[in-house]
């Protein structure tokens, strides 16, 4: 089981603050010192290349680098380390992934994504929307965007997406597990009914806030294309990755080009390496991606099990404790279903703006995300400027949640209806 008290100490953040109260994981996680080691003895002892030298040093970089690559295959389920492309994040994944299918497109095709998705998963799909309607995809124009809403438990209408599915659905782009609602969506049940309508659309999947809390295995979903980051399951920020299915990546062609991708660059047409390779144009994040490495070792170490475990007791006591202490004011968004959320929880308290909770509480050591979390479609829909967030890491204890509810009785008696703004004189 768990040791949350002792496994703190894996992250040297708390360490420099003792007292903080991380609750914002779904933007970032704190970094175990596996991860930190890992990358400071990439730097130290190897420094060199990829892919390129013909020197020890530079090949055992290689060896190590690639060593990952498979690893990761092996932690999403992928047939084999070709599916797998390393990026800089999701949102770079996810913008990949919209270049690389935009040649594929077709005049009358269409594309649909979300009401609920992170910007990340909307705005590549509404740019390749607006290019095609201004005539300046190659062979193609007018390729329409279809947005799908979701329910009021937070998850994704998936009768309405169905019967948008027809022979011209190109593509679908959604996510695994809202950054606001904190729902997870059916992937595999989804997937599978676009394939009964559609077997040739191509399906993306934004697996973000899935990554470091479930395990994610691209093969039972079915995934065409799957974007998440490292540094939302505790490795290092610049570094994602792209799975995408061989068979689907060895009909795209490049869409970044530079050195190590290419076979011959004096050929012509060029001839560039296969996939993954041909779209990893220039020198990666290399330090990031043996961090990634060392996460990945992390997770599997304390498994998805007890991460699980973990964090739904620490949901189901958020929860209960903010409906106890703050009733009919408080209102949280999604599920009270607690096998269909993941590790956060949005809501907004009466009388207290989001964004003045969150500045009140990090005065006092306790960080929690306030805003529209880069999903504006979503709360635009439900009529909010803004929601609170806490998102749970597998540092966090049920200490952490109690000064969170006493934060949150602080910040609300300095907002107290009854307590005039102005005094007259
Ligand atoms: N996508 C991240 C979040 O939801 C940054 O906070």
């Amino acid at each position: 089981m768990l040791n949350t008290h002792t496994i703190k100490h894996h992250f040297p953040l708390f360490d420099r603050h003792p007292s903080l109260v991380y609750l914002d994981a779904g933007a970032t996680c704190p970094k175990p010192q596996e991860v930190i080691a890992a990358e400071r003895e990439y730097e130290e002892a190897f420094s060199t290349n990829v892919g390129r030298g013909l020197y020890p040093l530079a090949e055992a970089t290689t060896e190590r680098f690639e060593a990952v690559r498979s690893q990761v295959a092996r932690f999403i389920g992928a047939e084999s380390e070709r599916e797998i492309i390393f990026t800089s994040g999701t949102t770079a994944s996810l913008n990949l992934a919209a270049a690389l299918l935009a040649p594929t497109l077709r005049s009358g095709d269409h594309i649909i994504t979300t009401e609920l998705e992170h910007h990340s998963n909307s705005l590549p799909w509404i740019e390749l929307a607006r290019h095609s309607s201004k005539g300046e995809l190659a062979h193609t124009k007018n390729i329409p965007l279809r947005l799908i809403p979701f329910t009021e438990e937070g998850s994704i209408d998936t009768d309405q997406l169905i019967a948008l599915i027809d022979s011209k659905t190109r593509i679908v782009a959604l996510s695994a597990l809202s950054n606001v609602f904190g729902t997870r969506n059916p992937i595999t049940d989804i997937i599978k009914r676009i394939r009964n309508r559609n077997p040739e659309t191509i399906v993306i999947v934004d697996a973000a806030q899935m990554a470091g809390h479930f395990p994610i295995d691209v093969a039972q979903w079915d995934a065409d294309l799957v974007a998440f980051s490292g540094h939302k399951m505790y490795g290092p920020t610049g570094v994602g990755i792209l799975f995408g299915k061989q068979a689907l990546l060895e009909t795209l062609r490049p869409t970044t080009f530079g050195g190590g991708m290419v076979v011959d660059a004096c050929a012509e047409p060029t001839e560039y390496k296969e996939s993954p390779f041909c779209f990893e144009a220039g020198t990666p994040n290399i330090s990031g991606v043996i961090g990634l490495g060392a996460a990945i070792t992390f997770l599997e170490h304390i498994g998805f099990e007890t991460i699980r475990t973990h964090e739904k007791n620490l949901l189901t006591m958020t929860l209960t404790r903010l409906r106890e202490n703050f009733g009919d004011q408080i209102h949280i968004l999604g599920t009270d279903d607690i096998e269909k959320r993941g590790g956060l929880i949005s809501f907004t308290l009466d009388h207290i703006h989001p964004h003045d909770l969150a500045q009140i509480l990090g005065e006092h050591d306790i960080s929690i995300r306030a805003g529209e979390h880069c999903a504006a479609l979503l709360h635009r829909k439900l009529g909010l400027s803004a929601t609170a967030r806490v998102s749970f890491g597998i540092y966090n204890t049920e200490e952490d949640v109690e000064k969170l509810i006493s934060g949150i009785k602080n910040a609300r008696t300095l907002f107290d209806t009854k307590t005039p703004l102005h005094s007259s004189i």
